[in-house]
């Protein structure tokens, strides 16, 4: 049988935080959980959409328990602030859906001077995770779910002496290597769970072709880019519908018998009920996830260490 939204387990007592939640997957991802009784903190960079992204749940969903967070992945101060508050009115996480992110647009930097798509897409969320994980590790079953793409397979691994893509910047590479980080991040902080002892898990997921904003966006940005069109086109055609795209983020951050470390992606690649998918090639480096690692405390000046009381 395929998996799909039925198979949510009762969230009653669970606190999740989604980032991206005011919008296409992470507004469906929050959906879900609410209706399942978690209670859901939208991350969100955007206040008016934020707004309206909880009204529309509600409308839906009257007793569904939602909280606003706001939360710039673009700023390390923003990460800082979110977590602290996040910290503060939930000692215990029990999901943390890293999942908002920004496709192919221009060269741009975030606040602290990181190429914008890295830095949104991976560091941020690392710095997220490494800050909220107390409350995580609090949890008798935490999940952290990351999100990844097929843009993967295009991307390079992180350069330790030009993270920022100095002078070889491309949008679609650079959306890649995002997408490769965030599929090296996942496994590498199971291991860290493992080795500590936690029990918590950590998954990637890739959600399929779904018609969100994200190809909409990349092509506002790029002022209607060619290869950004071609995307927005097909997507607005072959898409998933956003709800659909949701599932493995959903499969990943509930079914109890989901495995850490692994991938959930759609059965037929971009399309179809969200499966285990094998991850192969440049997905699996433990060198790559490790100098990741690095990189990525060093970036932030955050240390990511996983330890259990
Ligand atoms: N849709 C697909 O076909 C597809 C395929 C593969 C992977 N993905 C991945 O799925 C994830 C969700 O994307 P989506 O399809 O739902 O796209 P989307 O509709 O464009 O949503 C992206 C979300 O990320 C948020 N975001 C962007 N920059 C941010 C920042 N600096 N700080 C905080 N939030 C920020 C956006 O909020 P604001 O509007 O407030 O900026 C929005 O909520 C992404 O990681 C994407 O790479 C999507």
């Amino acid at each position: 049988m395929a998996w799909s939204a039925d198979d949510i387990p009762d969230q009653w007592d669970h606190v999740a935080v989604v980032t991206g939640a005011n919008g296409g997957l992470g507004l469906e991802v929050s959906r879900e959980l609410a209706r399942n009784g978690a209670h859901v903190v939208l991350a969100s960079r955007d206040q008016g959409k934020a707004d309206h992204a909880k009204a529309d749940i509600l409308a839906e969903i009257p007793d569904a328990s939602l909280e606003i967070q706001s939360l710039d992945l673009a700023s390390l101060a923003s990460v800082r602030e979110a977590a602290a508050k996040i910290l503060a009115a939930h000692p215990t996480v029990d999901i943390l859906v890293n999942n908002a992110g920004v496709m192919a647009i221009p060269e741009l930097r975030t606040e602290d001077g990181f190429e914008m798509q890295f830095g949104v897409n991976h560091l941020g969320h690392f710095a997220l995770t490494a800050l909220v994980l107390p409350a995580l590790l609090s949890s008798p079953e935490a999940r952290v779910v990351s999100v990844t793409s097929t843009g993967r397979h295009s991307g390079r691994a992180v350069d330790p002496d030009n993270p920022n893509m100095d002078g070889r910047y491309d949008p679609w590479r650079a959306y890649g290597r995002s997408k490769l980080a965030n599929v090296h991040f996942a496994p590498e902080l199971e291991r860290r769970f493992r080795a500590a002892h936690a029990t918590a898990k950590s998954i990637v997921t890739h959600p399929g072709f779904a018609n969100t904003d994200l190809q909409a966006r990349s092509v506002r940005e790029t002022g209607g880019g060619r290869s950004q069109r071609f995307f927005h086109n097909a997507v607005v055609r072959y898409g998933m519908t956003p709800a659909r795209g949701a599932l493995s983020l959903l499969r990943a951050g509930t079914d109890p018998n989901a495995v850490g470390g692994a991938l959930y992606a759609p059965r037929w690649v971009n399309w179809g009920p969200p499966v285990r998918r094998p991850l192969f090639g440049r997905s699996r480096s433990r060198k790559a996830m490790t100098t990741l690692w690095d990189v990525s405390e060093r970036e932030t000046g955050i240390t990511f260490e996983v330890m259990t009381r």
